[in-house]
């Protein structure tokens, strides 16, 4: 197998923890005998700096022309207080949004290494947890019209059609039947015109997959249940404002919001694949960012874009095995550890991959 990935490193702790991420998947190669090949191109404020614009024409174009993308992360405090469209994030809003990357997979996992890390107790977490949050990503709150009126005030606006509640719903049904099985929707249905009909297309498809067991969920409740009882979940699918928040909530009950991955999918097999954590400029340039997101990010890309399970599991573990063992990164470090580096981690899973 032939892949082309473009890596889109960005900004703070991005092109430190996608500089690890090249080795891995060439270790991949080197095993399962495929070949990646790479290209890098500029995005968010890294774009900015050198481009003057988020999101480069170029950059779009070679991420349309590749197999699948890895991105670092955007974002910094040095351009908070730029206009909304000159923000490293519009790049990223722009870019999902031009790839029409509607499903946002977030897994969120409590790996049983990891159980003192949760804030949970074990008698909550179960110890051990697996969810997939899907997250719309190309519509709602995000992109709808916004603005200030010429009274000053301000306003965003939540649209979605149903074609675009249809497409998301399917994916995240589809997902529970090749998981274990059950599907949670979460909306605000008691409140919102969009989340009912949100329902109600969630319902319809319903019919269509009689074997996955369908359960409707207020956000607000969601919210609480995740961390009461996060084990009673296995998909969850939401709008992408709700998405973005709950998924944050899934990451902080895993232990690390370093350890998550995600997946940006639309039609086909194509994908965006970056961690949930955002660019973390506090430790930006310190060789400190835990790059389990990023990696693992690559084995969703392993199985999503290129079809290839086995090998994505071989990631995971070795992921797991470096996890294990005595050397933890800042993130996951006691008081009393020695954190191991960035770049070191990285060493310790690539290595694990070829052992
Ligand atoms: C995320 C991030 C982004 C989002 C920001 C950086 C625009 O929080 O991917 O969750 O809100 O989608
Ligand atoms: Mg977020």
């Amino acid at each position: 197998m032939n892949g082309h990935i473009v890596l889109l490193p960005g900004d703070g702790v991005g092109p430190e923890v996608i500089a690890v991420c090249r080795p891995v998947l060439e270790a991949v190669g080197r095993r399962f005998g495929h070949t990646f090949s790479f290209e890098e191109a500029p995005v968010g404020g890294h774009a900015l700096e050198t481009l003057g614009v988020p999101l480069p024409e170029e950059t779009v174009a070679r991420c349309r022309a590749a197999d699948a993308v890895l991105l670092g992360a955007v974002g910094g405090p040095q351009w908070d207080e730029n206009p909304a469209h000159l923000r490293p994030e519009a790049g990223l809003l722009r870019l999902r949004a031009a790839l029409e990357l509607y499903a946002n997979l977030r897994p969120a996992v409590l790996y049983p290494c990891l159980q003192a890390a949760s804030p949970l107790k074990p008698e909550v977490s179960g110890g051990a947890f697996d969810i997939l949050i899907v997250r719309e990503l190309t519509g709602g709150l995000y992109y709808g019209a916004r603005g200030r009126t010429e009274a000053g005030a301000g306003f965003d606006t939540m649209v979605y059609s149903e074609r675009e509640v249809v497409r998301v719903g399917r994916r995240a049904f589809a997902l529970a039947r090749a998981r274990r099985g059950r599907l949670t929707s979460v909306d605000k249905a008691n409140v919102l015109d969009t989340s009912r009909l949100w329902r109600a297309v969630m319902h319809r498809l319903r019919a269509e997959y009689p074997d996955v067991a369908y359960e409707d969920m207020l956000v607000d409740n969601a919210a609480m249940q995740l961390v009461r009882r996060p084990g009673a979940f296995d998909v969850l699918v939401t709008e992408n404002m709700f998405g973005d928040i709950l998924s944050d909530e899934a990451g902080a009950i895993t232990g690390s919001i370093g350890l998550l991955p995600s997946a940006s999918l639309g039609e086909g097999y194509f994908g965006l694949y970056e961690p949930v954590h955002g660019s973390a400029p506090d430790i930006a340039g310190r060789d400190r960012a835990n790059p389990v997101a990023a990696v693992l990010s690559c084995a969703l890309m392993l199985r999503h874009t290129f079809g290839l399970p086995r090998e994505a599991e071989c990631v995971a573990s070795a992921v797991l095995s470096a996890m294990t063992g005595p050397r933890k990164t800042a993130d996951l470090a006691g008081p009393a550890d020695t954190p191991v580096g960035t770049r070191a981690f990285g060493a310790l899973i690539a290595e694990a991959l070829t052992s």
